[in-house]
């Protein structure tokens, strides 16, 4: 009989793996402990922007006409108990407030409450982003807890999505880890994963710590390639030289590539920046702190480049306070094709100029709900010219294709001074010239 699979926490990963293992053609249980999730997605309905999910998901919920019915969700543990031969924990491990480790209050409820439901095999998969050695302490847990005792496994599968290519990003992954500790675990992930497998995607067999540290080994590769070179564009601007240029010019090396080597404001969202503090945190109770002192250097690269840019824009509006300025915001998620506003950069450099007593004017595409509710007290636009509309500078913090598309010329009729500062290295500053802008882009020359 195929496999039946749940998957526990219906946020961002979750809605996403659920539907994919839909897609993947298994019956999938989704639960959540929160009621209205669970009713918007019944509904067909994704709580946020994600191209393609909820096309996907419409596919396969029961209950919408057309589908395959393969997809339900649930609030009940007993039904997810029942249902399934392999359950995916996807819940969140944001930062715990006031420290950098990983709160982890989610996943340990998950698993307590599961866990006595199990009273038949199954295999318990973790993919929530947590600090190495979880996986074995969970494995314990586990064993104490389930009524099906030995028959009852753990595997560790960390999820390596990008919002904006969530759904892409699950069903064709560019390589699966699974961390287990018998053979038996990984014949049953192997199942689950043989579309994949057989299009061609490596499958990384490991132990439970390795899985673990993949994820946050990875995500402080990515952090520390952005802050390399954001460090360069500091120097770039030292030095007057051009960091896209270099970047273009790095990137030709095979061996350091050209991605992630967009110089700007830098990176933020839900995961690398807690993912990096988080990893730093366990390693200091590990006693291994001194291998990881390099992050905080990452770190501190990466938040100077929000401070860097909020001190372009007092430049660009006379080098004074921001009092009785105003400034456009173009772009307030923290990267393009995504309305996640979590620790975006935009959003912190709009704040900082606010609390500053610049007049602030934000506009993004499909952020603005979730800005709003973050900071209520800036001001917000419709359109990308009405945001622009008498303004002092324009601020460039998001890269959505609808910006580069900008029609410069246009804006410059209605904008208050032709002032442009690009912090994604991402509009074409000739076009912008000829516009009669003024541009200016975070470690190239000024003209
Ligand atoms: C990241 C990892 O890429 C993903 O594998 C992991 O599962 C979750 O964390 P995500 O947070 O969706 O994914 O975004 P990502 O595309 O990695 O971008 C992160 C941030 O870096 C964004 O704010 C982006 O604007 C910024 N960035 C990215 C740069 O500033 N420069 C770059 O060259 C690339």
């Amino acid at each position: 009989m195929a496999l039946r699979i749940t998957v526990i926490g219906t946020g961002y990963l979750g809605a996403t793996h659920a539907a994919a293992m839909a897609e993947l053609g298994f019956e999938v249980l989704g639960l959540d402990v929160v009621p209205e999730k669970i009713a918007m997605l019944s509904a067909g309905k994704v709580p946020m922007y994600e191209p393609g999910l909820e096309e996907i998901l419409r596919k396969h919920v029961a209950g919408i006409e057309g589908s395959t019915g393969r997809l339900r969700f649930t609030t009940s543990w007993e039904e997810a108990g029942a249902f399934g031969d392999v359950h995916f924990v996807c819940v969140n491990t944001p930062q715990k407030h006031g420290e950098y480790a990983c709160d982890m209050s989610y996943v340990d409820s998950a698993f307590e409450s599961l866990a006595p439901q199990l009273t038949r095999p199954a295999l318990v998969v973790g993919k929530s982003t947590v600090p190495v050695g979880s996986a074995a302490r969970l494995a314990d847990r586990l064993a104490e807890l389930a009524p099906a005792g030995a028959d009852v496994e753990l595997a560790w599968n960390p999820e390596f999505l990008r919002e904006g290519f969530a759904v892409d990003d699950t069903l064709h992954p560019d390589r699966i880890v699974v961390g287990v500790r018998s053979e038996r675990a990984e014949k049953l992930l192997r199942e689950v994963y043989a579309g994949p497998v057989g299009e061609g995607t490596p499958f990384v067999v490991t132990d439970f710590p390795t899985a673990e540290l993949v994820k946050t080994s990875a995500n402080s590769f990515l952090a520390t390639k952005i802050s390399f070179i954001n460090a360069m564009a500091e120097v770039c601007e030292a030095a007057d030289g051009d960091v896209a240029k270099l970047a273009e010019a790095l990137g030709h090396d095979e061996r350091i590539g050209k991605k992630f080597l967009r110089a700007g404001v830098g990176f933020g969202g839900g995961c690398l920046p807690k993912d990096i503090r988080a990893f730093m945190a366990r390693a200091g109770e590990l006693g291994a702190d001194q291998a990881l002192t390099f992050l905080r250097e990452v770190d501190s690269i990466n938040m100077r480049r929000r401070g860097h840019m909020v001190e372009l824009a007092r430049e660009a509006v006379g080098g004074g306070s921001f009092l009785g300025k105003r400034v456009a915001v173009l772009g307030a998620s923290f990267k393009p094709d995504s309305d996640d506003v979590r620790d975006s950069p935009a959003l912190n450099v709009a704040g900082q100029i606010h609390l500053q007593g610049g007049q602030v004017t934000v506009f993004d595409p499909k952020g603005m709900a979730n800005a709003r509710r973050l900071f209520p007290t800036l001001g917000y636009a419709d359109t990308a010219l009405d945001a622009v509309r008498g303004a002092d500078v324009v601020l460039h913090l998001t890269e959505w294709r609808e910006f580069r598309e900008l029609d410069a010329k246009a804006l410059g009729e209605v904008a208050g001074a032709r002032i442009i500062l690009d912090g994604r290295n991402a509009l074409d500053p000739v076009a912008w010239r000829e516009a009669g802008w003024t541009y200016r882009a975070m470690g190239r020359p000024k003209a």
